[in-house]
């Protein structure tokens, strides 16, 4: 476990400055007629701040990637999404960030975490909600851009004045009101999670629900079922008056207490109400699968760690990650609501991350398959397919190529589950670039790949945008 991993993804960990645009790539293998639309991503592109390298990887600059599709062709274009943080950069000032020390002065960190000087850099998921297409980090300032040309229009418009200061870059999507649902924290003597809800058509939020909290748990994602949103709070909490004035970095000032327990805070999305605080043992997680409601139970898929050691192994040195990253347990909890008991029970074998499912047709309802980035080596090496239902595994791997979260695309108007492809941009390393693999999601077997014209940086999350 405490193994380096493998050197040859330090190209993975190499800025990429140029922004490119190419009409055609190189395609070996078929693509499916039905692939229309473009697969954007965002990534950490740029990990050098004048001759200072950031701390972590989670402090990367945001480039966006978009292969597009269109009579068979693919087409590539990237740029840096021109946030405050990178104008900033431009000048050669590094602004703080997860877990990037940017060196201010005392009465300069307490401005910048009370203030909206706070990073805006975007580099972790991407949303749509009706007409606008937003970048987001885990600052409540989502950065919008326009998903063809991929420029930067600015920051969202949010009217309503809720301020905050961290939220998650994984809102859920609620079809039925029309809404992108998401949490913020506030800091402050007696701090609160506030649970929200932001129509398509306006920027003016709906406050779904408040829960105050002495110490704040670091949550990167939340669950949401027919019926409830559920945060899980880890033991990873921060003291927000210490915060202000530790003079460390964001995420540094969060403790880990293996000792403490994990709340599920199960919230009523109808009333706003607290359902139940549901208490089980000590772990740490990113990304929540999916959850839904069965039977007066609530079930709740997740990618668990031991502890919060993932965070202290994304740190940088010139090569890459400091240490392997830890092993992981796709995890089912299953909580009685009326009764309070939380069960557990593991879904798959092997270490993975980066969780995706047929989100439009699954997300709140029982559901057979996932996807995920598997990482058994030390690093993510490979794709894999999850049965939920029986714990069968799929993979596709191959030597030297490390491939980024794979992104399951609908075949259109299919009713199989698994009907569509899974896309993922992969590093090639003995070829020094990156391309876009197009898996079969049924048989996982390969369609057909596109060649990128460089590398990509390694990268979290992207949205396929028909
Ligand atoms: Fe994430």
């Amino acid at each position: 476990m405490s193994q380096t991993p493998t050197t040859d993804i330090s190209l993975g960990f190499t800025s990429q400055e140029e922004e490119t645009a190419v009409d055609s790539l190189r395609v070996t293998g078929e693509l499916p007629a039905w692939l229309t639309g473009g697969l954007v991503r965002v990534t950490p592109a740029k990990l050098e701040v004048g001759d200072r390298r950031v701390d972590h990887w989670f402090d990367g600059l945001a480039m966006l990637n978009r292969f597009g599709f269109a009579g068979g062709k693919v087409s590539y274009k990237s740029r840096f999404l021109r946030s405050r943080a990178y104008e900033k950069a431009q000048h050669g000032e590094l602004m703080g960030g997860f877990a990037t020390d940017p060196c201010r002065s005392i009465f300069k960190r307490v401005q910048a975490i009370f203030s909206p000087d706070f990073t805006d850099n975007p580099n972790v998921n991407l949303a749509r909600i009706g007409d606008r297409y937003i970048a987001m980090t885990e600052t409540p300032m989502p950065v919008e851009f326009d998903p063809e040309t991929l420029d930067t229009i600015g920051h969202l418009e949010q009217a309503d004045r809720l301020r905050a200061h961290v939220s998650t870059a994984h809102p859920h999507h609620d079809p039925q009101r029309g809404e992108l649902v998401n949490y913020v924290a506030r800091f402050s003597r007696v701090s609160e999670y506030v649970l929200f809800g932001l129509p398509v058509e306006s920027s003016t939020r709906r406050v779904i629900a408040k829960l105050p909290v002495e110490r704040p748990a670091y949550m990167h994602a939340f669950g949401m079922s027919g019926r409830y949103l559920i945060l899980a709070e880890y033991p990873l909490r921060v003291n927000p008056m210490k915060l202000a004035l530790s003079g460390k970095p964001f995420i540094e000032n969060y403790e880990w207490d293996g000792a403490e327990s994990t709340l599920f805070q199960v919230i009523d999305r109808e009333t706003g109400e607290l359902r139940g605080t549901y208490e089980t043992d000590a772990f740490f997680c990113f990304h929540h699968v999916n959850a839904f409601d069965r039977d007066g139970e609530l079930v709740l898929d997740l990618i668990a760690y031991d502890d919060s050691s993932i965070i202290d192994a994304l740190y940088l040195d010139e090569h890459g990650p400091r240490a392997a990253i830890p092993p992981t347990e796709l995890r089912r909890y299953t909580i009685d609501l009326a009764g309070g008991g939380v069960r557990r029970e593991q879904l798959a074998e092997g270490t993975v991350e980066l969780p995706r499912i047929d989100y439009g047709r699954r997300n709140t309802r029982d559901y057979r398959f996932a996807y995920f980035a598997g990482a058994d080596s030390g690093w993510i090496d490979r794709l894999v397919k999850v049965d939920v239902g029986d714990g069968t595994r799929t993979e596709w791997s191959e030597p030297g190529c490390y491939p980024g979260e794979p992104v399951f695309v609908r075949r259109p108007d299919a009713s199989g589950e698994d009907s569509g492809v899974v896309l993922s941009v992969v590093l090639d390393s003995a070829a020094g670039r990156s391309f876009l693999l197009v898996l079969d999601a049924g048989s996982f077997e390969e369609l057909a790949r596109a060649e990128a014209p460089h590398h990509i940086p390694f990268g979290f999350h992207g949205q396929y945008f028909r």
